[in-house]
């Protein structure tokens, strides 16, 4: 949410923001601006739009200049607009600041500035911020410590990149809430949101935590807390590979994503897997396996998608380990003051990691005194970091703003924990040994299922100008029908429902008629037939039933209009599967309306703030 470049180096820092911006388009896109510090001078351009509109006004500029900043934004206050973009100055025009995250006193701190003389020309709490510290370097005559005396008195979160006119030799960064980490190359260092905009350069990475800030120069770096006590911050390595945030010759990055599924859901278990014992190995999960053995009941939060994955979990592990699981939206968690119990192991599930409100959700648990355990995809994430253990998707970048590869191995994860705490506990040996076969069979499955997608490109092509869609499934299934309606409406604008197939009948039945596309997950398990009963309703209604079975299943074509087949595994793994084919259906739904499919509208990747 908002993404956030700065360079200081030899190199042209125009371009180097550029691309970042480009790479960091999917945690925003509703203007873009950049601030290039020149001959003493800011050069500022910004504009509503997405970044390509910026780019474009670049051809008529010569930029030299190797220090700046760079923001993609994603509005919180204020329109999208040219004025509301950043970077913002102060009323000097010697500060410039990009900021990503939420200033919650920023309407007192504005009366308090306009009362002393100065102006404001945007609705922006992150303009505020930039005049505050505008006024504080009138005051002091100290770049930094003007930057340190702003951010110890505002409330909220940010991540910040800050430049003075003064000091062509300096760019300070600052985090509170809102990830931040510095990429450190040879006489150059880069600033961004994510690693991202940085692995082209560098592979070598600080992590800000909160309340930390570095002080910038072309020959060097000094971090430190905003109190101003010097800390050293240690240089990670970035894992993944350029190629793995680039397209690869597909269309969008959510193909991309969602043909990668055979992999990524074998990368997921790639390692982890015991067959001959029927157990599964989680080396990050180590340092709390007294608290998993002694767990009495388990808590999972998360937001969006990985909220879905969450209940296939809650499924999962009751099923495997017959331990209690809650599943909480992360945001009602944090303000509802929940019940801990001594023995409450909290789950939190987060592609990003950097999910403000299931942070919030983890902080809270902690405080009460749980054992914290996060399933994260994005490797030294705030998430990862602040849990104290975890266990990594390796799904690799998932760039397109709809999660998918996310989801599958979400699922993957949360199952090799469920087997993991069933051996602990009554599940047998004989079990274990099934549940992994099985689960090693999944890539083939997907591989197979993908080759072969063109009956669902034809079901998008019938359906795409229909307005309402309802997605039903049961069990293991009703989670992956709320995933399936979740992705049809981020990306296609069309408004969909997920339910519990056998729920329908107690209200939204009353939807049905000719005009209502309904998906049923209808999988052959142990109730296939309360789900046909489910089916018949709906066709008695002359609802258009389009039917996820599983292969080798004619007698559904009785009732279904039209039928996707998915290869036949165990019910608690046909989320992964039918998963598939929902995305799929959604992608090429929007495609044929022309959505922008990898940047749906007022949606960002990780979600900063609460
Ligand atoms: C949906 C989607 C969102 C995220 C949600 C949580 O396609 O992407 O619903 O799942 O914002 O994000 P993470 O998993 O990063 O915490």
């Amino acid at each position: 949410m908002c993404g956030i470049v700065g360079y200081i180096g030899n190199l042209q820092a125009a371009s180097v923001l550029l691309n970042g911006l480009k790479r960091l388009e999917y945690r925003g896109y509703d203007s873009a601006g950049i601030s290039l510090l020149e001959y003493g001078k800011f050069e500022n351009l910004k504009k509503v739009g997405k970044v390509s509109v910026l780019e474009s006004m670049f051809d008529e500029h010569e930029f030299n200049s190797t220090l700046g900043i760079a923001h993609t934004r994603w509005a919180t206050h204020g329109e999208p607009n040219d004025v509301n973009a950043h970077p913002h100055q102060d009323n000097s025009g010697k500060i410039s600041l990009v900021h990503n995250g939420i200033i919650e006193n920023y309407s007192s701190l504005k009366a308090q500035l306009m009362k002393s003389g100065y102006n404001f020309l945007s609705e922006t709490d992150s303009e505020v911020l930039a005049v505050f510290i505008g006024s504080l370097y009138e005051k002091f005559g100290d770049f930094e410590k003007a930057v340190r005396l702003a951010l110890m008195e505002v409330r909220g979160t940010f991540g910040i990149t800050v430049l003075c006119s003064d000091d062509p030799d300096c760019l300070i960064a600052a985090r509170r809430g809102s990830p931040l980490i510095f990429g450190v190359g040879d006489g150059e260092y880069i600033v961004a949101s994510d690693a991202s905009a940085i692995i082209q350069y560098t592979r070598s990475v600080v992590y800000l935590n909160d309340n930390e800030m570095a002080v910038i120069r072309r020959n060097g770096y000094t971090t430190k807390t905003i109190q101003n006590e010097e800390i050293i911050k240690q240089v990670n390595q970035i894992e993944f590979e350029l190629e793995s945030i680039e397209k690869g010759g597909f269309e969008h990055f959510m193909l991309k994503e969602i043909f990668e599924q055979a992999k990524t859901v074998k990368d997921s278990m790639r390692g982890r897997l015991l067959p001959d014992e029927g157990k599964v190995r989680l080396g990050g999960l180590l340092p709390v396996m007294e608290q998993l053995r002694n767990a009495k009941r388990i808590i999972i939060t998360a937001c969006g998608t990985s909220w879905h994955s969450a209940l296939v979990g809650e499924y999962i592990i009751e099923s495997l380990a017959q331990i209690p699981v809650e599943v909480e939206y992360a945001s009602e968690f944090r303000y509802r003051n929940p019940v801990i119990l001594p023995n409450d192991l909290v789950i939190a599930i987060s592609q990003s990691g950097e999910t403000a409100d299931t942070l919030a959700a983890i902080r809270e648990a902690s405080q009460k005194g749980a054992t914290v355990i996060g399933i994260v995809n994005v490797v030294g994430s705030t998430i990862a970091r602040e849990t104290q253990a975890g266990i990594y998707l390796h799904a690799g970048p998932e760039i397109g703003v709809a999660s998918t590869k996310a989801f599958t191995s979400q699922i993957v994860v949360l199952s090799l924990i469920g087997i993991m705490l069933g051996r602990m506990r009554n599940l047998s040996a004989t079990d274990g040994k099934s549940l992994v076969r099985e689960l090693m069979s999944l890539p083939e499955k997907i591989d197979r299922m993908l080759e072969n997608t063109s009956s669902i490109l034809q079901i998008a092509e019938s359906y795409k100008k229909n307005k309402n869609f309802l997605y039903l499934g049961r069990g293991y299934n009703f989670p992956a029908a709320l995933e399936g309606a979740l992705k049809l409406k981020e990306i296609s604008y069309i408004h969909a429902e997920g339910y519990p197939a056998a729920e329908m009948k107690h209200g939204p039945i009353a939807l049905i008629d000719e005009n209502m596309p309904v998906v049923f997950i209808a999988t052959k398990d142990e109730i296939y037939e309360k789900v046909i009963s489910n089916i018949e309703e709906v066709s008695a209604r002359r609802g258009k039933i389009i039917a996820i079975a599983t292969e080798g299943d004619e007698s559904i074509k009785k009732w279904a209009k039209h039928v996707i087949y998915i290869p036949e595994t165990i019910p608690m793994f046909i989320p992964i599967l039918a998963a598939i084919p929902m995305q799929l259906l959604a992608y090429h739904i929007a495609v044929k309306l022309g959505r922008d499919v990898d940047k749906p509208r007022n949606l960002a990747k990780s979600v900063t703030v609460e």
